[in-house]
This record gives structure tokens, sequence and C-alpha cells, in this order.
């Protein structure tokens, strides 16, 4: 078999901003072709691009939210990790008080969402949800379960390699970013259509955590690190 069983004609916007390693309509992941543009991009007015200060709230924050181990009565089922990195402008100045949030599936591949269908059970003990502001250093820092692989009938036999989706709210409107963060060695990375839509092979090692011995907690959890940087916009660029 191929390394890349979805390689197929590039589909994009003619827009200049678009790189030759953004494919935002990739035939191998059926749903971007309702959502991908088909029109060229409209710049936002200038003043929006430095709206300042947070547009969340951030007393609604409990110091708890990060832990999704302790979100119920008991512990979940799973291997017990911690998740933790910086998030980081392209100059690797620490971003500040950015909002981080994340989704999984709890440790057998389920969602707790009523779409979700596959056959294997949900846990009690497990939302798969949580969130912290990232600190003076910018860094963020989860404790949770490593999620599993899920089917998801994209075609035939499809499985998604685990990841936690990642959503960052920055200081500015221009730092926004939605993702997902997976782990090192999974075995589904050469069959996933969605860590393939990233063409360059670069790009997609920096959405791959790195195992960090040096933050495992013994007797306790593994550790994870995973940089985020936000990148400036095309707007921005001299
Ligand atoms: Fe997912």
């Amino acid at each position: 078999m191929s390394a890349d069983p979805y390689e197929g004609p590039v589909v994009l916007p003619d827009d200049p901003s678009f790189g030759p390693e953004v494919q935002v309509d990739y035939p191998g992941y059926r749903s971007t072709q309702w959502r991908a543009p088909k029109h060229p991009l409209v710049t936002m007015p200038e003043e929006l691009h430095s709206l300042e200060g947070p547009v969340f709230g951030e007393g609604v924050l409990e110091a708890i939210d990060n832990d999704l181990t302790r979100q119920h009565a008991g512990e979940p089922l799973g291997e017990r990790i911690v998740v933790h990195g910086r998030v980081l402008d392209e100059d690797g100045r620490p971003i500040r008080g950015a909002l981080v949030e994340v989704w999984q599936a709890n440790a057998a591949g389920r969602y707790r969402h009523q779409v979700d269908r596959h056959p294997a059970p949900l846990d009690p003990n497990f939302s798969g949800a949580g969130r912290c502001l990232t600190d003076g250093e910018g860094r963020y820092r989860f404790t949770t379960v490593k999620p599993g692989a899920y089917p998801w009938r994209n075609h035939d036999n499809a499985w998604r390699p685990a990841h936690i989706h990642f959503s960052i709210f920055g200081r500015l409107f221009t730092q926004r970013l939605v993702t997902q963060m997976y782990f090192p060695g999974d075995p589904l990375f050469p069959y996933d259509p969605i860590f393939n839509s990233i063409r360059d092979p670069r790009s997609r090692e920096l959405l791959v955590s790195r195992f960090d011995l040096a933050l495992t907690e013994p007797e306790w959890a593994l550790a994870f690190e995973w940089d985020i940087i936000l990148q400036r916009t095309p707007v921005e660029e001299p």
C-alpha cells in the first residue's frame, strides 16, 4: 500500500494567501468539500485585526477546569497523562492569558456527544472537555487520559489516530486557532486523511506531541509536550 492512499488533485480557492501546503478541500477527507471556501477570501478591515483584549470572561474559569480526571465523583478509566506546552507568537514570545480549550474522546475512543454512535462504552467519570489560561510564560497544562482511536466512516475501515482537539483564543482577534494534537508513533498516521491533508511532512510533524520523560510524574502519569505557535496573518506581514 502507498504511504499516502489519499493523494488526489489539489483544489484550492483562487486566492494567493493560500500557500501550497494549505489544502482546505482535501479529496480524501470527504466533508471538506462542503465547508472549504469556494470564493476568494475577504480581508477584514485593519482596525479589527488590532482589537485588544479577550472576548471571553476570565471569571468563568475554575482552577480545576484543566483537570479532566477530576470533574466527576470518580476517576475516569484509561492511561492518565499530562499534556503541557507553551503558546507563542512567530517571534517566540509567550502569549499570556490565552484561552486554551480541549475536547477529546475517552480512553475507549468514544465522545460524550449525541451523534457519536461508536459502540464503545461511555465513561461516567469522563466528560472530555477542559480549558485553562496560559500563564505569564505562555504555558498551559492539562491532566487527562489518553484518548482512544475511533472509527469515523469517512471511507472503508477509517480510524482516526488518537488526538486531542485544541482551540486557542489569543489576546488579539487574529490569534485564533482550532487544531488537533497527536501522539508520537501512532500507527494510524499514514491512513488518516485529516492528518495527511497537511501536505508538508515537516508541518505534519508539528501536530505530533513529544513524549516528555522529565515532566512524567512517577507512579502517576506520563507527560507529553506540545507547543503552539500562532502565526501572523498575511495582512500583518511587513
Ligand atoms: Fe476527534
